[in-house]
């Protein structure tokens, strides 16, 4: 009895040092993609002779499948262009490169094959090219972060048939045209929204007046006109940030929602007062200068707590905590 146990033991250790978990189709795409950028060091231990789900960095398999779900690689020495093998994964659920300054060329396509797909972070690397359209694919995409980037071109209007899209960062790069149309309607929740520091241009769609963003920033761009649609009483923002654009309209009928705690309009070109109803934004944190607003900073709330570099090169802003009204 004590001989078969043991014999049977053996046998096991055996054939588990013969077997391994990683899928054969996944392995062969990851030495492609090793292959691809030259085997760098980075990638050292992804060996054709050891298993990809117990001993290969940057990697991760799915317990009961065995397949490759997450593959995140960064900070690292790697260059080239991002391969389109990525793709053959079929059951990614992550997908990271992120700071690798040496990484260039375009967004592979055939990254929207990955449908299982639920966070996509392609940041500070040097992409250039349009965001692609088919992205839309992505039916359970949560988090699409392509920040600190050179693409151009300009954003998808299909960016909003993601149903679960939650966080979608598109901030410091080279996107130019309008904020989509269908930004007023996304399919499902209303993601965390990121477009700062790029090109975009003309106005802010007035279908925007329909969606309640939780967290705005289209900060420095070249975006003009109103912006009092993405306010209102029944909305509840948390934090707006539209400074550095070439916005013109009236702040004195501007309602905001008393969720907000961070508003930064500086350097644009709005006109009007500051609203009393100001006063009521228990929490927030504001920033209306260089533009060109008038009249008396209302009274009361935080309003009179701020710096007066948060209201100074107005028109003709006054009083508390700048110089008192004549
Ligand atoms: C990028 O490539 C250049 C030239 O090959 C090299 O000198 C540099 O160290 C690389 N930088 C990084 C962060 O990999
Ligand atoms: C990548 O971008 C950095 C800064 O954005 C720049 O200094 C560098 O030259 C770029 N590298 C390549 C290979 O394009
Ligand atoms: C952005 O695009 C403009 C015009 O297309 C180009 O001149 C500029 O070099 C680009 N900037 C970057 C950082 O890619
Ligand atoms: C806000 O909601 C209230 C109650 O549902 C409604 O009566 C009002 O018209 C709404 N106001 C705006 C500006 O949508
Ligand atoms: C801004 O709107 C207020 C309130 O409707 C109005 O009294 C004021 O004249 C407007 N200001 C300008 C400069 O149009
Ligand atoms: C407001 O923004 C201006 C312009 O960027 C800046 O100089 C100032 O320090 C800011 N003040 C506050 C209180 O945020």
């Amino acid at each position: 009895m004590k001989a078969l146990f043991i014999s049977l033991l053996v046998l096991n250790l055996l054939s588990l040092s013969f077997s391994e978990l990683c899928n054969p189709h996944d392995k062969k795409v990851l030495l492609q993609i090793k292959n691809h950028f030259g085997d760098p060091y980075l990638l050292a231990s992804w060996l054709s002779d050891t298993d990809c789900c117990t001993s290969w960095n940057a990697v991760e398999c799915d317990p009961t499948t065995n397949r490759i779900v997450s593959l995140r690689i960064f900070s690292g020495d790697l260059s080239g262009e991002i391969p389109a093998e990525v793709g053959d994964l079929p059951y990614l659920e992550t997908l990271e490169f992120h700071k690798l300054t040496n990484i260039t060329g375009p967004i592979p396509p055939s990254i929207s094959n990955l449908i299982h797909l639920i966070s996509l972070r392609l940041s500070r690397l040097n992409l250039t090219g349009p965001v692609p359209d088919s992205f839309s694919k992505l039916k359970n995409l949560r988090v699409l972060v392509l920040s600190f980037n050179s693409l151009s071109g300009s954003i998808p209007s299909s960016l909003a048939l993601m149903p679960e899209i939650d966080i979608l960062e598109l901030d410091r790069n080279n996107l130019t045209g309008p904020i989509p149309e269908s930004f007023g309607n996304f399919a499902g929740r209303v993601p965390g929204i990121s477009l700062s520091h790029n090109q975009l241009s003309g106005k802010i769609p007035a279908s925007l007046d329909n969606t309640d963003f939780r967290l705005i920033d289209f900060s420095r761009n070249k975006l003009e006109g109103d912006a009092s649609m993405l306010f209102g009483p029944n909305k509840t923002s948390g934090s707006v940030d539209l400074s550095r654009n070439l916005l013109e309209f009236n702040l004195s009928k501007v309602v905001f929602p008393n969720t907000l705690t961070y508003l930064d309009v500086n350097h644009n070109k709005i006109f009007g007062s500051i609203p009393t109803q100001m006063t009521q934004l228990n929490y927030l944190s504001l920033n209306v200068s260089y533009n060109r607003l008038c009249g008396q900073i209302p009274q009361g709330g935080k309003l009179q707590t701020l710096d007066y570099t948060a209201y100074f090169h107005n028109r003709c802003l006054c009083g508390a905590p700048l110089a008192s009204c004549k």
